[in-house]
């Protein structure tokens, strides 16, 4: 359902990802791994319109979506939760929830069912984005991607530099997405949640990909786990 192709990106002169190809495949989760810079955030920007790779070849849904505005990607069905989150500071939780979202006849996530989701955030819905822990708005963020009905959601690190505790709680919706059929590409650096989660994994290494497959290949890739992840 999204497929990146052999894509090459640059800032500037700067060569950062050197042929990247990556799948995810309907109502799956798919992990994208690596260490710090190697290149997770530069790989979903490119998928999600906000940079342009200048080679390769990016597909969703049938359609070439490499280099069309974010806005549009978005629009198409893909979500996004970007690593820093984005919450607007001075808009309460519902403001937030409701800013971007374009409810359709088929509109599968409304505010009720955002809220059974996230009954925090229903407790919190008058407060403001400035009053949020960083889990809190974690979870706005998610939920926000969500209230556009994606098919698939891209989430960047979504559980970065949060307490074990909220970080349960993402995990498990991340869990009860998958379960409503939302195909996931998740970059994560906390390996157990993402051994957890995922079907399929692929890790990054200086922009190339170094290593793709299941959890339970993962699990026995030693090499790949000591050099690439830290473990
Ligand atoms: N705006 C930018 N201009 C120039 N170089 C950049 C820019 N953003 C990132 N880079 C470089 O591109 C490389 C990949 O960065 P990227 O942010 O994609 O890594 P990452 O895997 O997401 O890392 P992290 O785990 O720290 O978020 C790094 O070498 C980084 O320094
Ligand atoms: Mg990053």
């Amino acid at each position: 359902m999204l497929e990146v192709n052999e894509i090459h990106t640059y800032y500037g002169n700067s060569h950062v990802l050197r042929g990247v190809s990556l799948q995810v495949k309907p109502g799956s989760v798919t992990s994208l791994l690596g260490r710090n810079g190697a290149g997770k955030t530069t790989t979903v920007l490119s998928v999600m319109g906000y940079l342009k790779p200048r080679s390769g070849s990016i597909v969703y849904g049938g359609k070439a979506i490499a280099g069309l505005p974010s806005h549009r990607i978005s629009r198409m069905g893909l979500g996004f939760v970007p690593q820093e989150r984005g919450v607007f500071p001075s808009l309460s939780v519902e403001e937030n929830l409701t800013v971007a979202a374009r409810p359709g006849r088929d509109s599968r996530w409304t505010l009720p069912r955002i809220y059974e989701l996230f009954p925090r955030l229903k407790e919190r819905r008058r407060n403001r984005g400035f009053q949020l822990s960083g889990g809190e708005q974690q979870l706005v963020s998610i939920a926000r991607a969500l209230m556009l009905n994606p098919t698939v959601i891209v989430l960047d690190e979504p559980s970065e530099g949060l307490a074990p505790l909220i970080v349960d709680e993402i995990v498990e919706i991340l869990h009860k997405m998958k379960s409503e059929g939302i195909a996931i590409l998740l970059i994560e650096q906390n390996l157990s949640a993402a051994l957890d989660l995922a079907d399929m994994h692929y890790v990054l290494s200086k922009g190339e990909v170094c290593f793709s497959g299941t959890s339970e290949t993962l699990r026995n890739s030693e090499r790949v786990l000591s050099d690439h992840l830290s473990v």
